[in-house]
C-alpha cells in the first residue's frame, strides 16, 4: 500500500510537468529574426495601477462596419479591449450601430459614419483617441470612401497614430496620397492580396523592394505589416519575419482581431516611445498563439470567437508583467 501511494504521488509531479511541457512546446514556435522585439514585447504592458484613471490604459477607436458587415468592428474592438484598453469605441453607421450594441454592451458604438454631419458629430470624439483603427467591415462604397478620407484629415490635424486594414487598404490603394507625410505613425496591416492591390505584384522586384518603393513615396512615419504564411514587418530601416504558431485553419474575422490587438499594443508602444513595430510583432505573436491555442480544442471548427477566449491566457502567458501587477 505504502508502495503504491509513492507511485501515486510520484505520477503526479510527472504528469504535470508533462502537461507543462507540452503547452511550452505549443507557446514556443512562433520565431522572429529581430529577437529585440521579443523583449520589448514582454515589456509592453503597463502596470495595472490604482493610481491611474479610466482611459490611460488606451482609448482605442475602431471605424467600420456596414450593412454587410457588422462582426469585422466588433471582433476588432472587443480584441482592443481584452488585450488590456480601457475603451473601445466602435464608428459605424447607424443601420449597423444596433446590431454591433447587442453583440456587446461593454463597446461605445456611435452611429456617425453615414450622419449628414458625420465629422461635426465624430470630430470632438477623436481627440479622446490614443490610436484609431479604420477599415473592418467598412465596405467599398464611394460614399464611404469619402467619410474615411475625411476622418484621417481630422485624425492628421490631431496627430492621432492609426492602423489601416481591410477595406480602408482598398481605399489607400485608390489615394496613397491621404496618409503621405503623416505627422505621426501609420501601421498599414494588407494581406497578400491587399498587399498586391495597394503596392503590386511585379514579378522581377522582391517583395521588400516594392515595399521601399512604397514608404518612399508615402513616408517615413508608416509601418508596413504583411500578413501572410510568415508575417513581415517592413519599414525603411527593417526587415523582420514572423513565423511559427497558427494553424492551417484560416477561420474569417482573425484579421479583425489582430487589428484590434495591434491598436492596443501601438498605444502602449507609443507611450514608451517604443517603434511601432514591437505593437506588429506583439500583435502577430498573440494571434498566432490564440489561434494555435484554439485550433488544439476545436480543429476545423475552431471561430474566431474561440481565438478570442484563448486571448487572456495568451495574454498572461506572454505580456502579463511579472512583479508589481498591483501597486
Ligand atoms: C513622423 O511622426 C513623428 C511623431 O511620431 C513626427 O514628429 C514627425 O514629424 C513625423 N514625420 C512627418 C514627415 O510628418
Ligand atoms: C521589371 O520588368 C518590367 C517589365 O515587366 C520592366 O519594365 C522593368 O524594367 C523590370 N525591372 C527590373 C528591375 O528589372
Amino acid at each position: 500500500m505504502a508502495i503504491l501511494l509513492n507511485r501515486y504521488q510520484l505520477a503526479v509531479p510527472i504528469l504535470l510537468l508533462t502537461a507543462k511541457c507540452f503547452s511550452s512546446n505549443i507557446m514556443s514556435t512562433v520565431t522572429v529574426s529581430d529577437t529585440s522585439l521579443v523583449e520589448k514585447a514582454k515589456n509592453l504592458a503597463p502596470p495595472l495601477s490604482s493610481g491611474k484613471h479610466k482611459g490611460q490604459a488606451g482609448r482605442i477607436g475602431v471605424f467600420g462596419g456596414s450593412i454587410e458587415f457588422t462582426g469585422a468592428p466588433y471582433f476588432s474592438s472587443i480584441s482592443a479591449l481584452r488585450v488590456g484598453a480601457d475603451l473601445s469605441y466602435v464608428f459605424t453607421i447607424k443601420d449597423a450601430a444596433f446590431v454591433i450594441k447587442s453583440y456587446s454592451p461593454e463597446l461605445m458604438v456611435l452611429p456617425f459614419l453615414d450622419d449628414q454631419e458625420a465629422i461635426e458629430k465624430i470630430s470632438p470624439w477623436i481627440d479622446r483617441l490614443h490610436v484609431a483603427l479604420l477599415g473592418p467591415g467598412l465596405g467599398r462604397l464611394k460614399s464611404t470612401q469619402g467619410i474615411f478620407e475625411k476622418i484621417i484629415d481630422v485624425c492628421r490635424s490631431k496627430n492621432i497614430p492609426l492602423v489601416i486594414d481591410a477595406d480602408g487598404l482598398f481605399f489607400i490603394a485608390d489615394n496613397p496620397n491621404i496618409i503621405k507625410d503623416y505627422p505621426a505613425p501609420v501601421i498599414l496591416t494588407p494581406n497578400k492580396m491587399e498587399f498586391q492591390r495597394l503596392i503590386g505584384d511585379k514579378q522581377n522586384v522582391t517583395k521588400e523592394e516594392q515595399a521601399i518603393q512604397f514608404l518612399e513615396k508615402v513616408g517615413s512615419n508608416v509601418t508596413l505589416f504583411c500578413k501572410d504564411a510568415t508575417d513581415e514587418i517592413i519599414t525603411m530601416t527593417k526587415n523582420v519575419k514572423i513565423s511559427g504558431g497558427g494553424s492551417g485553419r484560416r477561420c474569417g474575422g482573425q484579421g479583425d482581431m489582430l487589428g484590434g490587438a495591434m491598436s492596443t499594443f501601438l498605444a502602449w508602444a507609443l507611450d514608451k516611445k517604443w517603434e511601432p513595430a514591437v505593437a506588429c510583432y506583439a500583435a502577430s505573436k498573440l494571434t498566432r498563439d490564440c489561434n494555435a491555442k484554439s485550433f488544439a480544442k476545436y480543429g476545423r471548427s475552431m471561430l474566431v470567437t474561440d481565438m478570442i477566449h484563448e486571448l487572456p491566457e495568451v495574454f498572461r502567458e506572454n505580456f502579463e508583467l511579472k512583479d508589481e501587477q498591483f501597486n
